[in-house]
C-alpha cells in the first residue's frame, strides 16, 4: 500500500465531515472510532462496544476475512426495523499490519422497499396475462355449456329434480360468467371507454342499487360532496369501483352502521373516500387486499379490490385502504382528465 507522507490536510476533520456513517474497529471487533455521522445513525456511546453489540449479530467470523487482507461488500443486515447495508475493509497500521478494519453503513430499507416494490409489479404483470389467457380459456367452453343446458327441452313441471338441476347449472354459469368477466377487467384486456360523468350522479346511482339491501341490514349511508365533480371516466368501470368498494363496507358493517362517502375536488383531481364503521381490516392483511384471489370471506373471490386498484390505476389514479378509529377507509384520488 502506498503511504502518503507530509500530509497538508486533516483527516481528522476530513472524517467527521464525512456525509457517510463510518465506524472503525480494532482486532477485537471494538469501536474505536465512529464519525458523527455514525453517532447520529447508532447512537451516542456506541464507542467502546463491540460491532457484535451494535449489530446485534451472531456471525462471530463475519470480520476474520477481513482481519486477514479481504473486504466484505454489500452486506446487509437487520438492524431493529431498519435494513442496513455494509462494506468492510482492512485498518492497516503504519507498520502495514492489519489493526482492524473499517465499516461503512448506509441504511437502505427504502432501496429495499423500492426493489420489492418492482418485483411485485412484475409479478403482477406476469399474473395478469396469466389471468388473461384463462380467462379466454373458460369463456369459450363455458358459452357453448350454457347454450347447451338452455336448449335442453323437457316438461319442467313432471321433471322437478332435472328442472331445479337446470336452474342451479345456469345460476352458477352466470357466476363464473362474473368471474370471467372480473378476470379480464383485471388482466386490463377492456380498453377504457371515457366519457363526460358527473362522480355525485354516479355515487348516487350506484347507492341506489344497495338502496334495499341497506335498508334491511339498517345501514346508512352519507354522500357529503363539495364542488362540480365531474370527470372524464369510463362510467361502467367506475360503477363496478363504487360498487365493490360499497359491498366490502356493507360485508364488513354486517348490520347497523354507517357509510360515508365524500368527493372533493383538489386542483385537476377528484378525491373520494370511503369510509364505513364495521370490523376493519386486520393490520396484518392490509398489504394483501389488493392482491388477486385475497380474500378473508368463505365465499368471496379475492378479486374484487385487484380489479378496483386496476381500474383506478387505468385512469392514472391511485387508492388507498387503512383504518380509522372504527372500521376500514378507501382513498382514491383519480385525474378529473379534462
Ligand atoms: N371495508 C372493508 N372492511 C374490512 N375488510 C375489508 C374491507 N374491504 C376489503 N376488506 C378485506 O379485503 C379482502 C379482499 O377484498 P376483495 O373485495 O378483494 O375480495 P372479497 O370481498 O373477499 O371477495 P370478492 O371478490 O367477492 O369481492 C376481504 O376479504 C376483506 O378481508
Ligand atoms: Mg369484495
Amino acid at each position: 500500500m502506498k503511504k502518503k507522507k507530509n500530509k497538508d490536510y486533516n483527516i481528522d476533520r476530513l472524517l467527521d465531515s464525512l456525509p457517510t456513517t463510518l465506524l472503525l474497529i480494532n482486532r477485537q471487533k471494538r469501536i474505536i472510532e465512529a464519525n458523527p455521522e455514525a453517532t447520529k445513525f447508532l447512537g451516542e456511546n456506541i464507542e467502546s462496544k463491540t460491532i457484535d453489540e451494535v449489530f446485534n449479530c451472531s456471525e462471530e467470523e463475519i470480520f476474520d476475512k477481513v482481519f486477514e487482507g479481504g473486504t466484505i461488500e454489500r452486506r446487509e443486515i437487520e438492524l431493529e426495523d431498519r435494513i442496513i447495508g455494509f462494506s468492510a475493509s482492512p485498518l492497516y497500521n503504519n507498520e502495514n499490519e492489519i489493526e482492524g478494519a473499517s465499516i461503512i453503513l448506509r441504511d437502505i430499507t427504502e432501496i429495499k422497499e423500492m426493489e420489492e416494490e418492482l418485483r411485485k409489479k412484475d409479478r403482477l404483470a406476469a399474473l395478469g396475462e396469466m389471468v388473461a389467457g384463462m380467462a379466454h380459456e373458460i369463456r369459450n367452453p363455458l358459452a357453448s355449456i350454457k347454450v347447451g343446458i338452455e336448449s335442453l327441452s323437457f316438461d319442467e313441471e313432471k321433471n322437478e329434480k332435472a328442472s331445479r338441476y337446470k336452474s342451479i347449472i345456469l345460476k352458477e354459469i352466470e357466476r363464473l360468467e362474473r368471474i370471467v368477466n372480473d378476470m379480464t377487467v383485471y388482466a386490463g384486456e377492456k380498453p377504457l371507454n371515457k366519457q363526460k360523468v358527473n362522480l355525485q350522479h354516479l355515487i348516487n346511482q350506484t347507492l341506489m342499487m344497495f338502496h334495499q339491501e341497506m335498508n334491511e341490514r339498517n345501514i346508512e349511508a352519507k354522500n357529503i360532496y363539495q364542488g362540480e365533480l365531474d370527470c372524464m371516466v369510463d362510467r361502467d368501470q367506475m360503477i363496478t369501483v363504487l360498487t365493490n368498494l360499497l359491498l366490502n363496507a356493507i360485508h364488513s358493517i354486517g348490520k347497523d352502521g354507517l357509510i360515508e362517502i365524500r368527493t372533493k375536488e383538489k386542483e385537476r383531481d377528484l378525491m373520494i373516500e370511503i369510509k364505513d364503521n364495521g370490523v376493519g381490516i386486520p393490520e396484518k392483511v392490509l398489504s394483501k387486499i389488493f392482491i388477486p384471489f385475497f380474500t378473508t370471506k368463505s365465499e368471496g373471490t379475492g378479486l374484487g379490490l385487484s380489479i378496483v386498484n386496476r381500474i383506478i390505476r387505468n385512469h392514472n389514479g391511485i387508492i388507498q385502504a387503512s383504518n380509522w378509529e372504527k372500521g376500514a377507509c378507501f382513498f382514491i384520488a383519480i385525474p378529473k382528465g379534462f
